[in-house]
């Protein structure tokens, strides 16, 4: 098995005249924290959009797992284990919690739909079976008593942590955390910190997209950044703090400005 799970090559997207991502490669390691960093417009969406299929790709090549996933459809490239959230949150409000996650579960369900639409004995076991491994995921986040709330009753933070959950039930083998920490309060971003080294210990990459400097700094154990679409430097988190160009890039700031501008 090979040592690197994703693969990037000089993958490119423009929007009308704005390169958003201008020929960037990136390698990430089986079992690793990656975190991809920049100022804001620098492209980290625009590249998880290429890498999830999204978007598709002006030019380059992507390969995950093993497989070229270049071109392919967003729900087979998640199919083979690379599964996202969003910047701006996506659940379900009006069901509940464990609902979204069953939602994750569904995505890669083995019932097909005439034995679902006879509602054989196997689609009760199976959506029994569902349920409780919805409740794990639950519990892996710290939601289980809340698991009958509905998701928009919930607080931004939790909500958070059920689309968190409905990743997860997806089973991944490279999860991709577009700002998980945005809107949520300092205690709340403390426990995802130890969340997303729990997720990486139980054997899933983790992408991770973050302009919280604390969190990416202490959990990540390696860096790339982006500007202007693109990639300026790729190494350890010490490497990337002491870079002269990443703290160009951060308005000429040092770390302290730099963490104050991604508060702003
Ligand atoms: N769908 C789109 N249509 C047009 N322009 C877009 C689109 N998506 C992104 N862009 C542009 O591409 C550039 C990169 O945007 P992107 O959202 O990838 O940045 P980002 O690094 O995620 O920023 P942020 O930190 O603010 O989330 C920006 O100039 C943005 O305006
Ligand atoms: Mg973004």
């Amino acid at each position: 098995m090979s040592d690197s799970i994703l693969e990037a090559r000089s993958i490119e997207k423009s929007f009308g005249g704005v390169m958003a991502v201008a020929g960037v490669d990136l390698t990430i390691r089986r079992g690793e924290i990656f975190a991809l960093i920049g100022p804001n417009g620098a492209g980290k969406t625009t590249t998880f959009n290429l890498l999830s299929g999204t978007h598709a790709l002006d030019r380059g090549a992507v390969n995950f797992d093993g497989h070229s996933i270049t071109g392919l459809p967003s729900h087979r490239i998640a199919q083979l284990g690379l599964v996202r959230t969003f910047q701006n949150l996506q659940i379900f409000g009006s069901m509940s919690a464990l609902e979204n996650v069953m939602v994750g579960c569904h995505l890669r369900g083995r019932t097909g739909f005439v034995a679902a639409s006879l509602r054989l004995p196997s689609v009760a076991a199976e959506e029994r079976r569902i349920r409780a491994e919805s409740l794990d995921y639950l519990e892996m986040v710290g939601l289980a008593n809340r698991a009958d709330d509905v998701a928009a009753s919930l607080p931004f933070g939790k909500q958070r942590l059920v689309e968190i959950a409905r990743a997860l039930a997806a089973q991944p083998k490279l999860l991709m955390l577009d700002e998980p920490a945005a809107g949520l309060t300092r205690p709340e971003t403390e426990s995802l910190d130890d969340l997303i080294c729990r997720i990486r210990d139980s054997g899933i990459t983790v992408l991770l997209v973050e302009h919280d400097m604390n969190l990416v700094m202490g959990i990540a154990e390696r860096v790339a950044v982006l500007h202007y679409g693109q990639k300026i430097a790729d190494g350890t988190p010490a490497e990337i703090q002491a870079d002269e160009r990443v703290i160009g890039a951060y308005l000429g700031l040092d770390w302290d400005g730099a963490r104050d501008y991604a508060f702003a």
